[in-house]
């Protein structure tokens, strides 16, 4: 297929991009490089612009003959969106639609979107099937959770086909280390941890330990990303006219940030000074997929989302790229 990836220059974009092209699929990378990177691209056309140039996605669409899209482009710091909600909106939501009109005007009528566990808040019981309530608890899950929505619309009005992908935490980079991970600034837990052990910070701080857990400190669902694009890869597949998927993924098992830090010190084998800290706000205690439907309707497992094979791949990239793409 002819596909369209906006973000594709992004941390999950860029190895979706890969997957798709290692499939055989025609791809074109639509990426305004504020998160992104250039260099993540690869070989792989990069076209530079916004998600509000409508009539720059309609021209892109029509002129490339474009079959779906892959919808990575968004803002995604919880706590970047508490204190600065506008930026969001503006970016998630408005900027999404923008697309999805171009898309409807250039008869486009596919499209995989990147949503989010945050859209599910801080749900009572785990692991967290698709029919537990959506309730966010900060705006960038409310941003998600309004782009389903939209679709939903778009589907049963315009006959959209769309797969909304519920990540849990998206770490780990491609097998080869060519591409990987690289926020500016970092905020995510295994790259912290692994820029301790490359020396570039003194310790991690650990947000609480007193957290109803077994160790006190938060569980997540770390998902490789190369699990993730293969998931992607096959949603394109199982799209319908006028209907949604809507599916969790996730690895199905927790960790606690203790736990994470442990396996990072047994792969990199340095010692990794950590401390405890005050909790992070908006933090939820525990959160772990249930990802059985997506396993079911993709015929689809995770291959590479055991914690050691994550933190080995990840730290394969930082210690070839201790700059990231810089
Ligand atoms: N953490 C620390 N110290 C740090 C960084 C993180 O203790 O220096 C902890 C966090 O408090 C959290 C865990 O490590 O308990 C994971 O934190 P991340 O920032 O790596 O990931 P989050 O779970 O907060 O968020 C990620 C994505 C979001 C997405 C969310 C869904 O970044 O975009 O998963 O669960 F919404």
């Amino acid at each position: 297929m002819r596909i369209l990836v906006t973000g594709g220059a992004g941390y999950v974009g860029s190895h979706a991009v890969r997957h798709l092209r290692h499939a055989g699929h025609q791809v074109w990378i639509y990426d305004n490089l504020s998160c992104g990177h250039a260099a993540a691209a690869l070989d792989t056309p990069l076209i530079l612009g916004e998600l509000s140039d409508t009539q720059k996605l309609v021209d892109l669409l029509r002129s490339q003959q474009v079959e779906a899209v892959m919808h990575f482009a968004a803002f995604a710091l919880v706590g970047e969106s508490v204190t600065n909600p506008s930026k969001y909106y503006e970016n998630n939501v408005v900027g999404s639609l923008r697309l999805l009109q171009a898309m409807h005007g250039a008869d486009v009528r596919k499209i995989v979107f990147s949503s989010t566990t945050a859209t599910y808040g801080e749900p009572a019981k785990s692991p967290i099937a698709e029919t537990t309530l959506q309730q966010p608890i900060n705006p960038y899950g409310f941003s998600k959770l309004m782009v389903e929505q939209i679709l939903d619309d778009f589907a049963a009005a315009y006959g959209f086909g769309f797969a909304a992908l519920r990540y849990f935490n998206a770490s780990g980079a491609a097998a080869d280390g060519l591409i990987g991970e690289d926020h500016r600034p970092e905020s995510h837990l295994i790259p912290i941890v692994l820029q301790v052990a490359l020396g570039q910070r003194d310790r991690v701080t650990i947000f609480g330990d007193d957290y109803p857990t077994p160790d006190g400190t938060c569980i997540r669902d770390y998902i490789h990303v190369d699990d993730l694009a293969e998931a992607h890869l096959r949603a394109l597949d199982r799209l319908q006219p006028g209907k949604g998927l809507k599916l969790n993924l996730g690895s199905g098992t927790g960790y606690s940030v203790q736990q994470v830090i442990d396996v990072c010190r047994q792969v990199t084998g340095h010692p990794i000074p950590a401390m405890m800290g005050a909790r992070r706000a908006g933090d939820p205690p525990a959160l772990v997929a249930d990802s059985s439907l997506a396993q079911r309707t993709l015929d689809w497992q995770c291959r590479y989302s055991d914690l050691p094979t994550i933190v080995a791949s990840a730290w394969n990239w930082h210690q070839a790229h201790p700059r990231g793409y810089a």
